[in-house]
C-alpha cells in the first residue's frame, strides 16, 4: 500500500495533476463563466462560475487536504471569508472574540455586523477563565486567532474549544499566522478555520484571497450556500495563483520561521528594543503551548517594542531590505507600525489596553538571506 502522502506532496499534487485533456503538468485556468448543459439540468458538475468552477474547485481540494478538512470554500479576501462565517449567525446572537484580533476583523464586527443585530465581547484569549466567563446562552461563536496579530499570543485552541462547546457555541480560528503547516485547529477541536490566503498561502504579495475550512457537512452546506448567494468569490486567475503559491508553502514557511527565530533572538539582545514578541523565544508566555500546538516551528512574524514612537518611525524609514508596508507572509520581508497601519481601526483605548502600543513594530520575515535582514535591522536601529 502506498504511504499517506506528506504535506509537501499534497501541496504540489492534490487538485493539481496533469490536465487529462492535454497532459499539461500545470492546470489551465478556466475563465468560462458558464458551462454547456447536455439537457436542462444535466451538466458535468459546473453551471455558472460564481457557484463553482474548475479552477476554484482544484484550489479548494488542495486547501482542504492541507488543513485536514473535509471541505474548503475559497473567497475573494480574508475578510470576505470572515463575513461569510458571520452570516451563519442570526440577529441577537453573541460572539466572543480575541481582543487583539486583526484590526479589519474588529472593524467588520463593530461597524458592519453589529448593524445586523449581532453582539460582540472582546476577551483576553490567553485567560481561559475570562473566555468561559464571557460566554452566555446567546453566544453562538467564539472567534480566535493564534498566534494573534500583532502580539503573537498563543491561544489554547483545544481547551477553549471544549469550553465553547459546553455552551453549544461554534469555534472559528483565524489561522492566518500559523498556516496549515504549523497548526491544525480542526484537529484541536475547532469547528471552522479561516485564513487570509493573501498572506502565507499565496506567499507572493500578488493575490487577495480567503478560505473557510470545516469537516462539518452541515456547516459546509450552509457556507457553500452563502458563498454562492452572497458571491464574494475569487476569480479563476486568483485561484490559480493561490494554487501555485501553495506548492511552495512548506519550503517558505520553514525558511521564514527559522529566519524569524534568528531575528527574534538578535532583537532581544538589542539595547533599543524593550520587548520582543515571538512564540519561539523561551521567555514568551505562550512558548510551552506553542511547542505543543505549533508543529515545531513558530511562524514568520515577529513584533517588538522600541523606546518611543519617534524611534519606531526613524527605524521604519531607515530599513532598506524590509519594505515599509501592510500585509505579511510573502517572500519579501515587510515592516510596519500596527497602531498607525494594520490596527488603526481598533479604538485607541482598546489598542492601549491590549498592548498594541505606538512603539510596536511588526516584522514579516521573508525568504531573503537572514544575514541581510539582520544587517538591515542593525543599520536601522543603531545602538
Ligand atoms: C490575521 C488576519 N486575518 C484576516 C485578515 C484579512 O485578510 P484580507 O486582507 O485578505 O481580507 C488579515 C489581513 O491582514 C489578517 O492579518
Amino acid at each position: 500500500m502506498l504511504r499517506q502522502p506528506g504535506f509537501a506532496t499534497r501541496a504540489v499534487h492534490v487538485g493539481q495533476g496533469p490536465d487529462p485533456q492535454t497532459g499539461a503538468v500545470v492546470q489551465p485556468i478556466h475563465l468560462a463563466t458558464t458551462f454547456a448543459q447536455e439537457a436542462v439540468g444535466r451538466h458535468r458538475g459546473f453551471e455558472y462560475a460564481r457557484t463553482d468552477n474548475p479552477t476554484r474547485r482544484q484550489l479548494e481540494e488542495c486547501l482542504a487536504s492541507l488543513e485536514g478538512a473535509h471541505h474548503a470554500m475559497a473567497f475573494a479576501s480574508g475578510l470576505a471569508a470572515t463575513s461569510t462565517v458571520l452570516l451563519l449567525l442570526d440577529p441577537g446572537d453573541h460572539v466572543v472574540f480575541s481582543e487583539d484580533v486583526y484590526g479589519g476583523s474588529f472593524r467588520l464586527f463593530d461597524k458592519v455586523m453589529k448593524r445586523y443585530g449581532l453582539t460582540f465581547t472582546a476577551v483576553d484569549p490567553t485567560d481561559v477563565g475570562a473566555v468561559g466567563g464571557a460566554l452566555t446562552p446567546q453566544t453562538k461563536l467564539l472567534w480566535l486567532e493564534s498566534p494573534t496579530n500583532p502580539l503573537l499570543r498563543v491561544v489554547d485552541i483545544h481547551s477553549l474549544s471544549d469550553i465553547a462547546h459546553e455552551q453549544h457555541a461554534l469555534v472559528c480560528v483565524d489561522s492566518t499566522f500559523a498556516t496549515p503547516l504549523l497548526t491544525r485547529p480542526l484537529a484541536l477541536g475547532a469547528d471552522l478555520v479561516v485564513h487570509s490566503s493573501t498572506k502565507f498561502l499565496g506567499g507572493h504579495s500578488d493575490v487577495l484571497g480567503g478560505v473557510v475550512l470545516t469537516s462539518d457537512d452541515t456547516l459546509a452546506e450552509r457556507l457553500r450556500f452563502h458563498q454562492n448567494a452572497v458571491g464574494a468569490v475569487p476569480s479563476p486567475f486568483d485561484c490559480w495563483l493561490l494554487a501555485r503559491g501553495l506548492k511552495t508553502l512548506e519550503l517558505r514557511v520553514i525558511r521564514q520561521s527559522d529566519s524569524a527565530l534568528e531575528v527574534a533572538r538578535w532583537l532581544q539582545d538589542h539595547k533599543q528594543v524593550n520587548h520582543v514578541h515571538y512564540p519561539g523565544l523561551a521567555h514568551h508566555p505562550g512558548h510551552q503551548l506553542a511547542r505543543k500546538q505549533m508543529n515545531g516551528r513558530f511562524g514568520g512574524i515577529v513584533s517588538f517594542d522600541v523606546h518611543s514612537r519617534g524611534a519606531a518611525e526613524v527605524a521604519l524609514r531607515r530599513l532598506k531590505v524590509f519594505t515599509l508596508a501592510e500585509s505579511l507572509g510573502a517572500v519579501e520581508s515587510l515592516a510596519e507600525l500596527p497602531a498607525a497601519m494594520t490596527h488603526a481601526s481598533l479604538p485607541a483605548e482598546m489598542r492601549a489596553s491590549v498592548g498594541v502600543s505606538e512603539t510596536l513594530i511588526r516584522l514579516s520575515i521573508g525568504v531573503e538571506d537572514v544575514g541581510d535582514l539582520i544587517a538591515d535591522l542593525e543599520q536601522a536601529l543603531p545602538r
